[in-house]
């Protein structure tokens, strides 16, 4: 089956034409209009999917080799993210499936976050443990089987990639913060500044950033700008430690109270390389089956929508036009 699959909840404008496991094409193009406001401006982002979508599609088609004609169904983000950025291609999706007459399914973007795993790494199956990072969500889901989700810890306040950012911009880095960090991180040391882990009394798979953002703020706040330049670097990697410690012991936790033994990570903060180079040493240690997406399949992109809306398909699941976008939209509630 050959599904294209469109993605346009936040500021990447995706389309990717993926058949069964195997990815034959996945354009992203990244929109930089935000890049001076220090994040991501939703008006403009929806200005610039109405911009790109056309010229995305013609890459998409190009780089597969297809046709339109070739396509048998369309998945597209239905939330959550920007809803004016989601109706861009919600409903170029509509048109396109309306026009071709095949089905459409509407995914839920942190869905195809956790089956960019199944492009990676074919082999998976459930049960596993989804750990669900990235710049809105920090979850913990037990999935039993596919398209069944548990969410058994969740974040109290900010998300871990929320984090990334808030840290980066209060260093006076740029946005997105994560992958700045990250960088920066790899010339300092971890253990320079004791970090708090953000423990939350009586729920141990539940997560807590904003004290560690307090913290490094309180930290920073105590020295001078020389002092914040120098000590960048050793700061950058504190906070990653402690940032990416708080998803590790939970993730350890939540593996062994439930008897799991595979686990998948998802989301824009899987592509940190602390993050990455942990869970799979713990993986090792612990044996487990660990899966970490390819890079390309880490950030926004439309071929793990496409692979989430394949499982939905294959599932004999569709949706109809009256399909609505949303904002907010929880793993757990049904997207049609
Ligand atoms: O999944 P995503 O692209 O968008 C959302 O659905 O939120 O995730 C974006 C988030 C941002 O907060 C970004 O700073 C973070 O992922 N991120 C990283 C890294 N690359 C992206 N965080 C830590 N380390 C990275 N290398
Ligand atoms: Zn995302």
């Amino acid at each position: 089956m050959i599904v294209l699959g469109i993605e346009t909840s936040c500021d990447e404008t995706s389309i990717a034409v993926i058949e069964g496991d195997s990815v034959l094409s996945n354009i992203i193009s990244s929109q930089w209009v935000h890049q001076k406001f220090g994040g991501v401006v939703p008006e403009l982002a929806s200005r610039e999917h109405v911009k790109l979508i056309i010229p995305v599609l013609k890459d998409a088609l190009l780089k597969s080799g297809l046709t339109l004609t070739d396509v048998d169904a369309i998945a597209v983000t239905t939330g959550p993210g920007l809803i004016g950025a989601v109706m861009v291609g919600l409903n170029f999706a509509k048109g396109l499936a309306m026009a071709l007459q095949i089905p459409f399914i509407g995914v839920n973007h942190m869905e195809g976050h956790i089956y960019s795993n199944f492009l990676s790494n074919p082999g998976l199956e459930p049960p596993m443990l989804a750990v669900v990072v990235s710049g809105g969500h920090t979850q913990l889901v037990l999935m039993r089987e596919h398209l069944q989700y548990e969410i058994i810890g969740t974040t109290r306040d900010d998300a871990v990639g929320e984090a990334f950012d808030k840290v980066a911009k209060l260093l006076g880095l740029g946005y997105p913060g994560g992958p700045i960090i990250d960088e920066l991180a790899r010339q300092g040391n971890e253990n320079a500044i004791p970090f708090p882990g953000g423990n939350i009394k009586g729920y141990p798979l539940d997560f807590s950033y904003s004290g560690l953002k307090t913290a490094v703020l309180y930290h920073v706040q105590k020295l001078s700008r020389e002092e914040v330049e120098k000590n960048l670097a050793d700061i950058c990697a504190s906070f990653q430690k402690a940032a990416t410690n708080s998803i590790l012991k939970r993730t350890e936790k939540a593996m062994k109270m439930n008897d799991i033994s595979t686990v998948v990570l998802a989301g824009g903060v899987a592509a940190n390389s602390r993050l990455r180079h942990q869970l799979l040493q713990m993986g090792e240690k612990m044996g487990w089956v660990v899966s970490i997406p390819d890079m390309e399949y880490c950030m926004d992109n439309a071929a793990m929508i496409a692979r989430a809306g394949l499982q939905r398909l294959q599932n004999g699941e569709h949706s109809s036009l009256t399909q609505k976008p949303f904002a907010t939209l929880p793993l757990t509630s049904k997207v049609f």
